[in-house]
């Protein structure tokens, strides 16, 4: 077997990129501000934005929640996949990271349609399902892996049939076909993989995508 490339893997992601990416001014002063204020450069890349603004599109998602906003970079790109009359509800624990994002979403005049809920996205997810908020029509879980499992439950309880969930990081350079992954990472990926490939209510399907080593996301639809 030949080893994989990965100079060649991301020769292709930035073909792909230079096809269907245009540069976007607002886009880089998020990364270039996102930086500045020190936050680390883990935000899905460029070609991963554009798959997650044309699957809520096709979705027509009007109603989404994000799990882990950072600098609010993939925010950006559901955020404009939204009418004009849409939502978009964002979980972030770190105070700091959502002062940016704050910045950076009123920068790309996001700020009317975007909301930022600062604390344990657990808690504010829970707090939703005992307001007995409306059901999301897209959910992407991009947060601390380890409670991707039960971020799952929470955001079945926030969903309704045709529900998408997206979520990130999700193969982990391939740990997660370890047996026992040591990384908790990966643990926690893997976990998520199990738990929707095997559950009742949704259909799903994971797409390996490669940056600066090789993840992927999976996509799942509720039943
Ligand atoms: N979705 C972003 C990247 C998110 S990185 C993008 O692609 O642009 C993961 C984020 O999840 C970090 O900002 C981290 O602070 C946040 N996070 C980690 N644990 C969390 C928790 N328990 N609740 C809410 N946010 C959490
Ligand atoms: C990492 C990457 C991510 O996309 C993320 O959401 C969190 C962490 C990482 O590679 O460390
Ligand atoms: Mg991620």
């Amino acid at each position: 077997m030949t080893k994989f490339d990965e100079q060649l893997a991301q020769k292709i992601d930035t073909y792909i990129e230079s096809l269907f990416v245009p540069a976007d001014p607002v886009l880089a002063a998020n990364i270039a501000n996102s930086h500045a204020d020190g936050l680390p450069a883990i935000q899905v890349s460029a070609t991963q934005g554009k798959l997650l603004y044309l699957l809520a599109r096709i979705a027509g998602a009007r109603r989404m929640l994000e799990i882990g906003t950072l600098g609010g970079y993939s925010t950006t790109w559901l955020a404009r996949a939204l009418p004009a009359d849409g939502r978009l509800i964002t979980l972030e624990f770190s105070p700091l990271h959502a002062a940016t994002a704050r910045k950076n979403l009123t920068a790309a005049g996001l700020d009317g349609i975007t909301e930022i809920r600062v604390g344990d996205a657990a808690a504010s997810m829970r707090a939703m399902i005992g307001a007995g908020d409306p059901p999301f029509d897209f959910i992407f879980i991009d947060a601390d892996k380890t409670g991707y499992v039960q971020y799952l439950g929470l955001a079945l309880q926030l969903s309704r049939p045709g529900t998408v969930i997206v979520t990130d990081n999700v193969i982990r350079n391939g740990a997660v076909m370890e047996e026992n992954p040591e990384d908790s990472n990966a643990r926690g990926a893997k976990a998520y993989n199990d738990a929707i490939a095997a559950h009742p209510r949704l259909e799903s399907i994971a797409l390996p995508i490669f940056r600066d080593q090789m993840d992927g996301i999976a996509i799942s639809v509720v039943k």
